[in-house]
Order: C-alpha cells, then structure tokens, then sequence
C-alpha cells in the first residue's frame, strides 16, 4: 500500500479542499501544451486520475481522449467524468502501445513500487510519448506557500518524497529520456486567507504564538503563487 489511503473522508477533503481554480492554472495549461503537442483525438492517460479535475480539464482545454485510472472507489465516486476506470499503476488495465500520453499530477509520492509503474508507463505508451509528472519533490516543498508555515509538513516531504532525480533515474531504467524539468506557477488561491479559512489557527503553534495583527496582516496578503515542478520524460 502507498503511504495514505483514499478512503471516504480522504476523498471528501480532497475534492473540496485541494483543486486549484482553473483560472490559476494558465502556466500550466500553458507548459503542458508546450511538452504534449496535443492533437484532437489523442489518447492521454491521467494515471492516479483522483476525482478526474485534470481529466476534465484536459478534455476542455486541448480535446483530447483522456482515459483516467484511479485505484480509490471513494475518488472515483467523486469524479467529474462519467467514468474513471479502475486501476493501478502498477497493473495498469490498458493495452500495450494504447495511449499518446500520460499525465502524473501528485501520484507518484504515493507510489509504493515506482519502478514498475514506469515500466507499466512504458508498456501502455507508444515509442516517443511524452510522460508528464507534476510533483513536489523532495527538497522543493518550500515552492508550496501554505508548506512553509509548516516546516514539519517541509521536513516529511523532504525525508520520504522521491527527489527529481531518483524519478528521472527510475523512469532511465524503464526506457525513458528525461526532456525537461521546469518549475510551473500557479495562482492556488486570491489571498491566504482564502487558504486558511478551512485551517484551525490554535491547532497550529506558530500561529497561536503571534499576535493578531500579525496573523491578520499574513493572512491578507495578495495572491498566493505557487511553483510545482514538470518534468518531461520521453
Ligand atoms: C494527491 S491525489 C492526486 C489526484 C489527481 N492526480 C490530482 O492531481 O487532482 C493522489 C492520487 O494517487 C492515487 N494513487 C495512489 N496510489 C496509486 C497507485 N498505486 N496507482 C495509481 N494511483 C494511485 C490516489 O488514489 C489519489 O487519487
């Protein structure tokens, strides 16, 4: 099992609490047209599709045919498209050279065996298609605002995250050549207040121990801008 189950309250916080609004993601949509090329009628997988806000995304954005795969019943219940298929990263449901793509956003810190999820990438891609992993790697977790108001939530990321190269090395080993590796902005949310309005402010020590001036003028900061990494392997 990977290091957290998707499970009824996990998938709920989830699909309320995670999806970054469309109108933040204009470099992302941007990056990710850039690497993929896309072409109407392309078969792209969303590997660890979750509620499929990616998948329907892509769909809108660039036409594609997006086949989502996602292990967890309680994501999949909550997804946006009629159907996720059932499936895991390691055993993917897909035939052989089926799919022009494949997207990986925050999937693959959750994979217990990476090593084969790359070689089942490389089994269901055809030659030359392009793997696209949006992540917070080990040593990249301060890109993440809210994070750095938690440095134990930094420290986690950084002690048991995969870094960048140990994925770029795996999937080397799998048959894939790394492309790029770019970090992407993305407007998470208006302010951090909007960010901390779901967040218990006493359940958290440094915010209890400043006062409230200070907490009010760092939760009435402008937009909060995010970075995430992309790396491209092919
Ligand atoms: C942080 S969520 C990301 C969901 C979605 N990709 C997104 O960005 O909105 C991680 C997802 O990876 C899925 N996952 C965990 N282990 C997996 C595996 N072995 N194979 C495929 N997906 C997996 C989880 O069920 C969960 O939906």
């Amino acid at each position: 099992m990977g290091r957290m189950r998707y499970d009824e309250p996990a998938a709920a916080a989830f699909r309320t609490g995670r999806h970054v609004p469309v109108d933040g993601l204009a470099h992302w949509r941007a990056a990710v047209a850039r690497h993929l090329a896309p072409r109407p009628g392309m078969a792209l997988l969303d590997l660890g599709a979750g509620t499929g806000w990616w998948a329907q995304l892509f769909a809108t954005w660039f036409g594609v045919r997006v086949v989502a795969v996602e292990p967890s019943a309680a994501m999949r219940a909550r997804a946006r498209l009629p159907r996720l298929v059932a499936g895991r990263a390691d055993a993917l449901p897909l035939a052989a050279g089926s799919l022009d793509a494949a997207w990986l956003s925050t999937v693959v810190h959750h994979l217990a065996d990476l090593p084969a999820a790359a070689a089942e990438l490389r089994r269901v891609l055809r030659p030359g298609a392009p793997v696209l992993l949006r992540s917070v790697f080990a040593g990249r977790a301060d890109q993440i605002t809210l994070l750095r108001f938690f440095p134990e939530a930094i420290r986690l990321v950084d002690d048991t995250y995969p870094r960048a190269a140990e994925v770029r090395a795996v999937f080397a080993a799998a048959g894939f050549t790394a492309e790029a590796g770019e970090a992407v902005a993305q407007v998470s949310a208006p302010s951090l207040a909007a960010i901390l309005d779901g967040l218990d402010r006493d359940a958290h020590t440094p915010l209890r121990l400043i006062d409230d001036d200070a907490y009010a003028a760092g939760t009435t900061t402008g937009p909060v801008i995010d970075t995430m990494d992309l790396l491209v392997l092919r």
